[in-house]
């Protein structure tokens, strides 16, 4: 299969990618630091593997993202959105504070509106979504934003092809150990984990996957007691003030 990846020149992207090219896929992989990608790129060759160097909060880089892939191994099979960022508090006063929509939405939006029309003729597709717990338990502004959005898109867009044979995923992950999380001295999963679920799905599509599956209590909780977190929040704005 034809499979593109965004985000892939770290963490749950670049260790994904391994992954597919490992189970003999051809795979294109994005992101800005296109230096990462030299070892798949000697491990793999161009007939497995395709590095592009896109920023993806720029159309006309997704845009040509979607056309070198295309031309380089034909239509896409599976579209995996993996490409993010996160931001801390203070988003009103962060001149970049929008890349976190436009990179972690819009990209992934734009991207599935590129690759739907050949997966819709063909009867067959696959795009993967990479949300975060943190689309159902509002965390970090923007970024529970982007990824309640994400889920919702990813969500609605499966509804929408239901019958077409299009399959559309959602993957949100707890913390992981990544490049993003490198600071949170929280329990974290390895980033394989995610990997080895995202091959899962490939086989068997599922609306959406907790990861690791302890998150759906936190879901839950916030759900029923939406109190229960804010006081939480009070309380750790109170020790960092005291
Ligand atoms: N780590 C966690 O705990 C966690 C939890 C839940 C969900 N997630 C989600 O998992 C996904 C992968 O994150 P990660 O944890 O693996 O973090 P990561 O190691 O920081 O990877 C982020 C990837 O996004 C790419 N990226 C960032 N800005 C970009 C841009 N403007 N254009 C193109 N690519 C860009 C980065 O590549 P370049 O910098 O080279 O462009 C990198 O490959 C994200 O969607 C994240 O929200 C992570």
């Amino acid at each position: 299969m034809h499979i593109l990846i965004t985000g892939a020149s770290s963490g749950i992207g670049l260790i994904t990618a391994e992954a597919l090219l490992e189970a003999g896929h051809q795979v294109t992989v994005a992101a800005r630091r296109y230096d990462r990608f030299a070892n798949l790129q000697s491990m793999y060759g161009p007939e497995f593997l395709l590095a592009v160097k896109a920023d993806l909060r720029v159309d006309t880089e997704l845009d040509n993202l979607f056309h070198e892939a295309k031309s380089t191994f034909g239509p896409i099979d599976v579209l995996i959105n993996n490409a993010g960022v996160s931001r801390g508090p203070g988003w009103h006063q962060d001149g970049r504070a929008m890349d976190v929509l436009q990179l972690n939405l819009m990209a992934a939006v734009r991207l599935s509106q590129l690759v739907l029309p050949d997966m819709l003729e063909r009867k067959q597709g696959h795009i993967i979504n990479i949300g975060s717990v943190a689309g159902h338990v509002p965390v970090s502004t923007l970024y529970s934003a982007s990824k309640f959005g994400l889920r919702g898109f990813s969500l609605a867009l499966r509804r929408e092809l239901l019958g077409s044979g299009v399959h559309v995923s959602l993957v949100s992950p707890g913390f992981v150990e990544t490049d993003m999380t490198s600071k949170r001295k929280v329990p974290k999963i390895p980033p394989g984990k995610v990997a080895e679920l995202i091959l899962r799905l490939l086989k068997r599509p599922k609306a959406e996957v907790i990861i690791p599956a302890y998150y759906k209590i936190l879901i839950a909780l916030e759900r029923i007691f939406p109190g229960f977190g804010d006081f939480l929040v009070r309380r750790r704005q109170m020790l960092e003030t005291s």
